[in-house]
């Protein structure tokens, strides 16, 4: 619901997921976004071969590609996309190390108002790594809170009713932090509260 809901404010063209599993995100995605492309890397070949047996029967603008990031990301959307990635998923390893070095591939064939969202960042500790990118790449951020997963968005820019929008998945930060990460051990609240709408520093 929240990323089927991304089509009523930005119309990617170009989109590149990394880390495509057995597919479900690029298919999710081709859906949303029927009019763009939609390339998806996975070094697991047996997802790759079942996301492209579904894309092809149902007639999905998406392919999967046995690759990984970061050395093939460049390679692939130069075959694949053929022009500047304006939306991509990242959601491949689930370390704050390995989503700095996905992000910083991506934007060498990027689009400079791409939007770059994250998957997981709240349940797999990448709060940090999260904050870190945004401050390399001078790009804004947010953390939704009111998403199942902790998801997060990266971006240049925003229209004010795509942000208007986003803003519904994010907490107030007083109760983000005392309701809801307070009860988690190892999140620190306090870092939570402050990337939920982070600009550059
Ligand atoms: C959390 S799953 C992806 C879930 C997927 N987006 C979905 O919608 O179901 C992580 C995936 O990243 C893949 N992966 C691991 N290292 C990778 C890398 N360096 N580049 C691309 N994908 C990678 C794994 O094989 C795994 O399938």
């Amino acid at each position: 619901m929240f990323l089927e809901h991304f089509r009523g404010f930005i119309s990617p063209r170009r989109i590149l997921v990394i880390g495509n599993a057995q597919g479900w995100s690029t298919i999710a995605l081709a859906l949303i976004f029927p009019e763009a492309r939609v390339v998806a890397i996975d070094p697991d070949q047996a997802g790759v071969e079942f996301t492209n047996r579904l894309t092809a029967a149902n007639g999905l603008s998406a392919k999967a590609v046995v690759a990984r990031s970061p050395d093939d990301v460049t390679r692939v959307v130069n075959k694949h996309l053929e022009g500047p990635v304006d939306f991509s998923l990242i959601d491949a390893i689930h370390e704050n190390k390995a989503i700095k070095v996905d992000l910083a591939a991506v934007r060498k064939v990027a689009a400079d108002n791409a939007h770059y969202l994250f998957h997981d960042v709240i349940n797999w500790n990448m709060i940090e790594g999260f904050r870190e990118l945004l401050a390399a790449h001078k790009l804004q951020g947010k953390i939704f809170t009111r998403t199942a997963s902790g998801m997060a968005l990266a971006y240049s820019n925003l229209s004010p009713e795509f942000s208007a929008y986003l803003d519904c998945f994010t907490d107030p930060p007083g109760r983000f932090g005392i309701l809801r990460l307070n009860a988690a051990a190892s999140l620190d609240p306090i870092a939570a509260y402050q990337i939920c709408d982070v600009r550059p520093r």
